[in-house]
Parts: structure tokens; sequence; C-alpha cells
């Protein structure tokens, strides 16, 4: 009801991963642009880490949109499982039946697919998201799958996208061969002040305001400073934003708005 009452159609800062809210920054398009470069030219593993919050899986997500119709993707959200699971999870988002229940079979039931889609000339990638909880073994477990090539190509592509403790775990002496295989890195960083003025608008927009409502530039600015830029944070703020609006029976976010609604975030009861 409230959100009527600020002339939105929709929420404008769910922080679920909806599409239809993309907004591709700098630093998201150039994300974007490493993973299809390194598919699309074989590059074996793919490293992509950010900080929590910073829309590593939005762009997983993305990422499945900007491929070509030759390639065939798995993507794995959740892969804090056990080595089996995770190799079973994998059979199946390929879209076979992982009817055999042992590492070794399972394997071989990847291995037999890379090599029936090659002969039809697909490119395979994984995507693996909270990469960063793999343990050692499953990280070692996902190498010996990118060992199947041709003398000319890779047959699968594995993009490893975690937090920041990724790149930590991939520099470990036990996973040397694995780091050696990574052809293309990209670290996303927060939004800049520019580009969170523009996401704030870009939402409002998506979610169809119809101008009753007035964002501030020094209420964008008061975003970013206690966001730092971080899409989920700033999605956060934002909402309890509006919310304070519609309480207060304005109809303009400016800082001291932002700032009252994020002390209420951080401390709940400790706002006068
Ligand atoms: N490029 C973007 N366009 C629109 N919204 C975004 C974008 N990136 C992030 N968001 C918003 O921020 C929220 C958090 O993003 P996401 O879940 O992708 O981050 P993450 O880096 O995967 O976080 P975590 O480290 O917790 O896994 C999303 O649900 C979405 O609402
Ligand atoms: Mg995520």
């Amino acid at each position: 009801m409230y959100l009527e009452a600020l002339g939105l159609r929709e929420n404008p800062f769910s922080i679920t991963s909806d599409p239809a809210f993309l907004y591709l920054s700098r630093k998201h398009r150039e994300a974007l642009s490493h993973m299809v470069y390194g598919i699309r030219e074989r590059k074996g593993f793919i490293e992509i880490t950010g900080e929590i919050g910073t829309g590593k899986t939005t762009l997983c997500k993305t990422l499945l949109r900007h491929l070509d119709p030759t390639t065939k993707s798995a993507l794995i959200l959740q892969p804090a499982l056990s080595d089996l699971q995770l190799l079973q999870l994998i059979v199946q988002d390929f879209g076979m039946n992982p009817m055999r229940t042992n590492r070794l079979n399972l394997f071989n039931q990847i291995n037999q697919f890379l090599l029936e889609q090659a002969t039809l000339g697909h490119n395979i990638v994984l995507i693996l998201d909270e990469a960063q909880n793999l343990n050692l073994r499953t990280l070692e477990q996902i190498r010996m799958l990118s060992n199947l090539e041709t003398d000319k190509q890779k047959l699968i592509q594995i993009v490893l996208v975690g937090q920041p403790q990724l790149r930590e775990k991939l520099s470990r002496p036990e996973l040397e061969q694995l780091r050696q295989r990574i052809g293309v890195r990209f670290h996303i960083t927060a939004l800049d002040l520019d580009e969170v003025c523009t996401y704030i608008d870009h939402r409002l927009r998506v979610a169809g305001s119809d101008g009753t409502l007035e964002w501030t530039q020094d209420g964008a600015e008061e975003v970013f400073r206690c966001s730092k830029g971080v899409p989920r944070l700033i999605n956060q703020i934002c909402d309890r934003s509006l919310l304070a609006c519609y309480v207060y029976r304005v109809k303009r976010i400016d800082g001291e708005i932002v700032r009252r609604s994020y002390q209420e975030l951080v401390a709940p009861v400790a706002v006068s």
C-alpha cells in the first residue's frame, strides 16, 4: 500500500535478484565481458571474486543469458556439498540423470557427456557460485574434470565465483595445478557515487515511479556513504528509506531520511 502512495508499481529495492532490475555498472559489465571472453576463448578456469553483496550471484544468472546457443551450461549456486552430491548436481544440471552413485561413475558420465558435446561442436561451461566454500579436495576434483581436452581446445570451461577468500584458497600450495590453469581473473568492486545515483534512478524507473517521489542528490550521496556502494546494502537502506518516507508522510528522500533509516537498520532499538 505504501508503494502506491509513493507512486510506485512495485518494490524498487527488493533484495531478491530480479533480472528486470539488473543494472550493469561498468564493473559488472567488465566482469561479464571477462566471463564471456574466457568461455568463448576456452580459457579453462575463470576466477571471479567480489566482496559480500556486490552482485556475484546476479552476474552468474546474467551470464547464462549471454552465452551463445552452442554453449551448454550448468550453474551450481550452493556448492557447499559433499564431493558426491556436487558431482550429482552437475550431472543433473547438464540435463542428465545421475543414476550412478559413486564418484568414479559420475566422473565417467560427465566425461562421456563432454566428449559427445565436443563432437557436436558445443562448448561446455560449469559455473560454481560460492566457490570460496569448496574444500581443497573438491577443488582438486573439479580440476580433474577440466583435464579432458582435445589437441586444440579444452572441453569444459569452469567459472569459479566467490568472496575474496576464494583467492586466498586458490593460493594454497596444494592447489598450484589448478591455479596455473586459471586463464581469466576479475575482481568486482563496489559502485562509485555516480553509479549509486544511476542505480537508484534505474530501480525507481523499473518499479514504475510516476515522479511522485523525489530522491535528492544529498539523499543518494548518503546512500553511497552508508552502503559504501555495495548493492545489497543499497537496497536495504533504500527500502528502509521508502518506508520512512511513507511513515513521515513526505514524498522527498533526502540525506536526513536516509541517515535515520540507516541508523534504524544498524541499531534498531537505539534510535530516538
Ligand atoms: N548489477 C546489479 N543490478 C541490479 N541489482 C543488483 C546488481 N548487483 C546486485 N544487485 C542487488 O544486490 C543484491 C545482492 O546481489 P548478489 O546476491 O548478486 O550479491 P553476491 O555478491 O552474490 O552476494 P554474496 O556475497 O552474499 O553471495 C541482489 O539481490 C540484487 O538485488
Ligand atoms: Mg551470492
